[in-house]
């Protein structure tokens, strides 16, 4: 069961809203009775996920833009802003692994210099170029921004190093923006662990999950992420610069 807020007439913008954690998350605060921008790469998909909850009577616009483009990133946020009339919550959800299999700490031929530029520009600057873009409207509403990072920023394998890297570095940046934008706007962060999402990268040929480690022995679900983005988002009054491990225990 998720946690309630009354969000009614509050604005957020979730980036790659359209599957995934970014879906459960957008779902989530629209239960809440929030008016929520929905940012993903353009396309069908966004479109018809759109169109769908339209037609449900909630209260969405689309947002899209590819936030690993610094223009197209400034000018999403900026125009989600102008539509919504102001932010109160940024959800920096979007990232990818840039990698359909896991590559190995020790493969550095497969860490080449597009593959580098790709994570850092979707998963670290993205989040960044977003933040900038809000940071005003952000602290006119007293709000807050939610990233997501992932466990992978703590060692122990991720589906590369570039994409653990981005992950450490965007946990640095909840902190530089916690202190960034504050007293005005919290800044905190997730840390999911295995998500049961379309994740472009597969550790299992099979399709499953290994959960056996899992203390919790389930992946979790997005509804489980996007219940700890909408506490740190809309409750959580006094937290601002932390990382709040989900993973059912995996990292114990
Ligand atoms: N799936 C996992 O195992 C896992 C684990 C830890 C953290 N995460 C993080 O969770 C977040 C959400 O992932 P998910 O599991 O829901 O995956 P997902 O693939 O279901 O959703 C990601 C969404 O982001 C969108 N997106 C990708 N690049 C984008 C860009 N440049 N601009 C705008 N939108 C873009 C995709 O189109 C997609 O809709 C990501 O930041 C990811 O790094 C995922």
């Amino acid at each position: 069961m998720l946690a309630h807020y009354d969000l009614t007439d509050q604005k957020v913008l979730v980036t790659g809203g359209a599957s995934g954690i970014g879906l459960g998350t957008v779902e989530a605060f629209l239960r809440c009775g929030a008016m929520v921008a929905i940012n993903d790469l353009p396309g069908e998909k966004l479109d018809n996920l759109v169109a769908r909850l339209s037609a449900d009577g909630h209260s969405v616009i689309a947002a899209p833009g590819n936030i690993g483009e610094a223009d197209a990133a400034a000018d999403m946020v900026g125009g989600a802003i102008a539509r919504l009339g102001g932010l109160d919550y940024l959800i920096n959800n979007a990232g990818t692994p840039g990698t359909s299999t896991p590559i190995p700490a020790g493969d550095f031929e497969r860490q080449t210099e597009a593959f580098w530029e790709l994570l850092l520009n979707v998963n670290l600057l993205g989040p960044f170029r977003c933040t900038r873009a809000a940071a005003d409207a952000l602290r006119a509403a007293r709000g807050a921004v939610v990233n997501t990072a992932s466990i992978a920023a703590f060692g122990g394998g991720g589906s590369s190093s570039p994409y653990c890297a981005t992950k450490a570095g965007l946990i640095s940046l909840t902190r530089e923006w916690a202190r960034a934008l504050a007293p005005d706007v919290r800044v905190n962060a997730i840390a999911p662990g295995v998500v049961d999402s379309d994740w472009m990268c597969r550790f299992d040929e099979s399709g499953n999950y290994a959960t056996d480690n899992i203390p919790l022995q389930r992946a979790g679900t997005v509804q489980d992420y996007a219940e700890a983005i909408l506490f740190l988002a809309a409750g959580a009054d006094y937290i601002s610069g932390q990382t709040l491990t989900v993973d059912g225990g995996l990292t114990i």
